[in-house]
């Protein structure tokens, strides 16, 4: 049986056993701000929120995040609670108010400028902040106030995103034992040698031991956790069970790769999405040529400049393609208080109009740059219109980008272009894969991506689409909680799903992991197309 939101319901239902579900993020689902006089809400960039949403409609319960819009205030009440969806509410969001200096220290500092550089290989250097890291304590607690505050008086099962909230998990098992704590951490985790050089590393590991259950993306990633736990803390780690016990409580790491709900696809195109596209093409003068689309947060980890100076090169290797073709990169602004964000907004500017001026003409502009925040049904509809979607993170937990244009494809066609160093490359064997870093390979996969002739397309999306329709939110958060279900005191019965909540894992996928962790993504590739 598939998972579907209502499986999810069901299982939610059971194996929580009447306990209170809260997931505690720092960003909101929705944001209110003011516009034209009046409120107006919207969802924000970036996948956490794309991915949880679905899932919260689907179980019902709190959501606890910063309230970051100029109108969240005005929007709740005076607890920070309001019901969300806005226009057809069935969960609660309740926002936490943080002050500047707050969000300096904790959200910029420690999160994004020590954390965020930490977890990536991508050669930015982590800041260690004393200040910042003090801030970013101080905001666990608080947040910590608001969760004991919702799990008030009952059993609750508190379901902590990201490496905002390293410190939270411990915070809330020292407060109320018998909550049930699980966090994913949605970015890598890096190896021993470089988490360990943070000064504040034990207290991180430390803090994340508080939960019962952390979730990676990848085994890699639950790996090169438990040898940082190992080096750094005093322990015992079980490797056949993949936990950890420390100071008599165990905490289970496991991977769950997380997805998107497919059937968001046809909602957000809807049947005008001919009509979206036609004006944003109108728009920007994009006549009716070829797209070439990347979507991302105008971030230094999704390898920006790197698509674009693969755009350049592979007009240079072939300048037939002139005049026939745009690269579109829609770029949401993010963390734009941090230079490192600013500077990158800069070069991808500079490439954008170096590459034009080199090889565009009067009417032709290769590389268009939208540097502002677009709404799913405008993302979806160009996905749906593009020969290609160009994902090239320098290193990505999962990348939900990826999986996002595969569920846009109803019509079984258009590439993705895929960077081997995301989490999605392990699950999605038949993009074309390619390596940023490397300007020769990134031009040929965006000539493949203009390419390819269509029996190939359709062949490779229509496995690509199985793949993500199967391994979509509902499992993720489905198999997540059946794992911490365990955990909860008399969950209900699971009846006839029972043996479908830990599946044997599928050996074809195991052959392929095993590649992709050997480099061999040609004989990963391969075995994928084999049907092996
Ligand atoms: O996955 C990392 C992450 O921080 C997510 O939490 C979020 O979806 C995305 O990046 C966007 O980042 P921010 O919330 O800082 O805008």
């Amino acid at each position: 049986m598939g998972w579907s939101k209502e499986r999810l319901e069901h299982v939610a239902r059971t194996r929580l056993g009447g306990a209170k579900l809260i997931v505690v993020a720092n960003r909101e689902p929705y944001i209110h701000r003011h516009a034209g006089g009046g409120l107006e809400w919207i969802r924000p960039a970036g996948g956490l929120t794309t991915a949880l949403d679905p899932v919260m409609q689907a179980c019902g319960g709190v959501w606890v995040a910063h309230g970051s819009g100029d109108a969240d205030a005005e929007a709740c009440d005076a607890s920070g609670r309001v019901g969300v969806p806005p226009d057809d509410p069935n969960y609660v969001l309740r926002r936490v108010w943080l002050s500047k200096a707050d969000e300096d220290g904790y959200y910029y500092g420690t999160a994004n400028s020590m954390l965020w550089p930490l977890c990536h290989q991508v050669f930015v250097r982590p800041e260690f902040d004393p200040d910042n890291w003090e801030t970013y304590r101080a905001v666990n607690e608080t947040f910590a106030k608001a969760v004991l505050d919702e799990a008030a008086g009952g059993p609750a099962m508190v379901f902590v995103q990201d490496y905002h909230f390293a410190l939270l998990p411990r915070l809330l098992k020292a407060a109320r034992p018998d909550l049930v704590v699980a966090q994913f951490w949605h970015i890598p985790w890096p190896g021993p040698e470089k988490f360990l050089v943070c000064p504040w590393a034990k207290d991180l590991l430390d803090g994340m031991l508080g939960n019962d259950l952390v979730g990676f993306h990848t085994q890699g990633d639950c790996n090169c956790f438990l040898e940082c736990v190992d080096r750094a803390l005093e322990c015992r780690i079980d490797r056949e069970r993949f936990a950890v016990t420390r100071g008599g409580h165990d905490t289970t790491v496991k991977p769950f790769p997380i997805s998107v709900d497919p059937a968001l696809a046809d909602d957000y195109l809807g049947t005008d999405w001919p009509e979206r596209v036609a004006g944003i093409r109108a728009q920007n003068h994009l006549g009716d040529r070829a797209l070439l689309v990347g979507v991302d947060r105008v971030d230094y980890t999704k390898g920006i400049p790197e698509r674009l100076r693969g755009v350049d090169r592979m007009l240079q290797k072939h300048p037939e393609l002139k005049g026939t073709f745009h690269f579109v990169q829609v770029g949401a602004p993010s963390r734009t208080h941090i230079p490192a964000y600013r500077d990158l907004t800069a070069e991808v500017n500079a490439l954008a109009a170096g590459i034009n001026a080199a090889h565009g003409t009067a009417d032709w502009q290769p590389v268009v740059f939208l540097n502002e925040h677009h709404g799913p049904e405008d993302i979806f509809a160009l996905y749906r219109d593009a020969a290609g979607c160009v994902v090239s993170s320098l290193h990505d937990g999962m990348n939900l980008v990826a999986k996002e244009f595969v569920t846009a494809r109803g019509d079984d066609r258009g590439v993705l272009v895929l960077s081997k160093f995301t989490g999605a490359a392990r699950e999605l064997p038949d993009a074309v894969l390619v390596n940023p870093f490397d300007v020769e390979e990134t031009a040929d996969g965006l000539f493949a991506a203009l390419t390819m002739p269509a029996a190939e397309q359709e062949r490779r999306m229509r496995r690509m689409r199985a793949q993500v329709d199967d391994h979509n939110i509902y499992r993720w958060a489905g198999m997540l909680l059946s794992e911490v279900g365990k955990r909860v005191r008399d969950p209900l019965p699971l009846a006839e799903e029972a043996d479908e909540i830990e599946p044997e894992p599928d050996p074809r996928e195991r052959l392929i992991e095993e590649r992709l962790a050997r480099g061999n993504y040609l004989t990963a590739m391969h075995l994928a197309s084999a049907g092996v």
